[in-house]
């Protein structure tokens, strides 16, 4: 019997099966569990190790904090305008994934497992108005709407690689601001350590927040050094106009030598905080997800290998980089970790 590729559970979700039996009665179990998402392409068969990839040395250049900072801001198209990017390959050469793909193949539990299904289900998802509560241990704690968000930081293309812990990966024109930006506007006191991500709760609107095979909301974190380090976005938009739903409009973190797993959509909630945050996928599954999260072609997940991955739009399988190809830009800021230890 052919089975559906939307039958079968993604691998890394596999894991949480004792989580699924703990939350939800056995009845529903099952059905939670055949409907997960696709991953027909999800990770295959365990992969022999290939000897270690290296990580490029042709830096990307960011762009400087100071024509950041005095640009013009300009109105971003609204998300049904026609895409738009300015180059058509990232930094290494990679060629940019189709629109098409990047916003019809999309992890966001809160509606669905169903990869293929997360834009139908989302399209009506209300994303404006729109608050994003930014405080904790800060001088100057604030809520910003996100139109102002959208007037105040001038949206720049940033092309990064998402390279997701199932193995498979996407090169994105996304737009947006640095995250660094705003938060030195509300002032970071001194023992601020780490930033807190939280994501919308509405089950009304969110069905998959109607089942509590975890706990709801989506959570995710930062240390201060890396939410400040200028790779990291808040993303507003792709392919030079507005995010869609399925993508974590209106606003989403982009943290691009992470896992895509850490690049929480639909924020509405900032902190800063003293003490590391369990992220949700800690608290589901700890013995599989850490707090780092930096892309390891050297560290396998407990279940599959990360060796290689399967870019979207190609047939064979490519090598994955340490920390997603930005070595170059990262890897200093965990001098000292053992990196297998502090996954
Ligand atoms: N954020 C929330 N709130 N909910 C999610 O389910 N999925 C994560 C991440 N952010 C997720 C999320 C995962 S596993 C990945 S790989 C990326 O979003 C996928 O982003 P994309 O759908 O825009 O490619």
């Amino acid at each position: 019997m052919k089975i559906k590729s939307s039958e079968i559970t993604p691998e890394w979700l596999y894991l949480s099966r004792r989580k699924f039996i703990k939350g939800v009665a056995a009845a529903t179990t099952g059905a939670l569990i055949a409907s997960g998402c696709a991953a027909p392409t999800g990770p295959g068969p365990a992969t022999p190790e290939p000897a270690a990839a290296r990580a490029s040395d042709t830096p990307i250049v960011p762009p400087a904090a100071e024509s950041a900072a005095t640009a013009t801001p300009q109105a971003v198209p609204p998300a049904d305008a026609a895409p738009t990017a300015g180059a058509s390959t990232d930094e290494l050469g990679d060629k940019l994934t189709s629109h098409e793909a990047i916003t019809t193949y999309n992890n966001y539990y809160e509606f669905t497992m169903n990869k293929e299904a997360v834009a139908f289900v989302a399209k009506d998802f209300r994303t404006r108005p729109w608050t994003v509560a930014v405080g904790g241990l800060v001088h100057k704690p604030k809520t910003f709407d996100i139109e102002e968000l959208l007037r105040k930081y001038p949206q720049e293309e940033r092309i990064y690689r998402l390279r997701c812990v199932e193995a498979w990966s996407m090169v994105i024109p996304w737009l947006g601001f640095p995250l660094g930006s705003l938060l030195r506007e509300v002032e970071p006191m001194s023992q601020a350590r780490y930033v807190r991500f939280e994501t919308v709760l509405d089950p009304r609107e969110m069905g998959g927040q109607r089942d509590s095979w975890v706990d709801w909301p989506y959570v995710e974190g930062l240390r201060l050094d890396e939410a400040m380090h200028d790779l990291t976005i808040l993303a507003t938009g792709l392919y030079g106009k507005l995010l869609l739903p399925q993508n974590g409009a209106p606003l989403r973190l982009v943290a691009p030598w992470k896992y895509g797993f850490k690049s929480i959509k639909g924020i509405v909630k900032i902190d800063l905080v003293a003490e590391q945050p369990t992220s949700l996928w800690m608290a589901t599954a700890p013995e599989e997800y850490g707090f780092y999260a930096n892309v390891n072609p050297a560290v396998a997940h407990p279940r599959w290998s990360q060796a290689t991955e399967r870019r979207i739009g190609e047939l064979s399988r490519r090598k994955t980089l340490p920390f997603n190809g930005y070595a170059g830009q990262v890897a200093g800021l965990y001098a000292g970790l053992d990196l297998r230890q502090d996954y």
